[in-house]
């Protein structure tokens, strides 16, 4: 089992970004917390980050025949890229949408997904922890539907 875990924009500032919303942690530090789940679990992963839509599109396309699910943080992208939602429907991968921040409790225009349509389901809300919780989550859907 192969999971590709894709992080959109801005993401690559965690740890000084905004540390009240989305805490001191490094998005290096939750590649490492990654792995180290992956290890625990037996599943290989990807891990990678970009702020450019077109990247994160060209990752989701990618990610067919070489991952079985991805987890996607599209970031602002989530609410807004009808492009990172179509590559989903395209590829025909399970995707999990996460986000570090609960962003129903913030701003309405956070409250708008179109990941959300094509998505197993959704975690947002446990900051870092959400990263190996969300890969719980697509390997036990790649269970169920095996
Ligand atoms: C985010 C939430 C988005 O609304 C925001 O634009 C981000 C990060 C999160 O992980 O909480 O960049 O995806």
């Amino acid at each position: 089992t192969s999971l590709l875990i894709l992080n959109g924009p801005n993401l690559n500032l965690l740890g000084t970004r905004q540390p009240e919303i989305y805490g001191a942690t490094t998005l290096a530090d939750i590649e490492d917390m990654c792995r180290a789940h992956a290890r625990e679990t037996n599943v290989s992963i990807g891990f990678e980050q970009s702020n450019h839509e077109g990247a994160l599109v060209e990752a989701i396309h990618g990610a067919r025949g070489s991952h079985d699910g991805i987890i996607l943080n599209a970031g602002a992208y989530t609410h807004t890229s009808i492009a990172l939602m179509d590559a989903i429907s395209s590829v025909e991968l399970p995707v999990v949408e996460l986000h570090l921040s609960n962003v129903h409790a913030r701003e309405e225009f956070r409250h708008k997904s179109y990941i959300a349509r094509v998505a197993v389901g959704v975690i947002c809300g446990f900051g870092a922890a959400g990263y190996p919780l969300a890969m719980d989550a697509l390997i036990s859907y790649l269970h169920m539907s095996k």
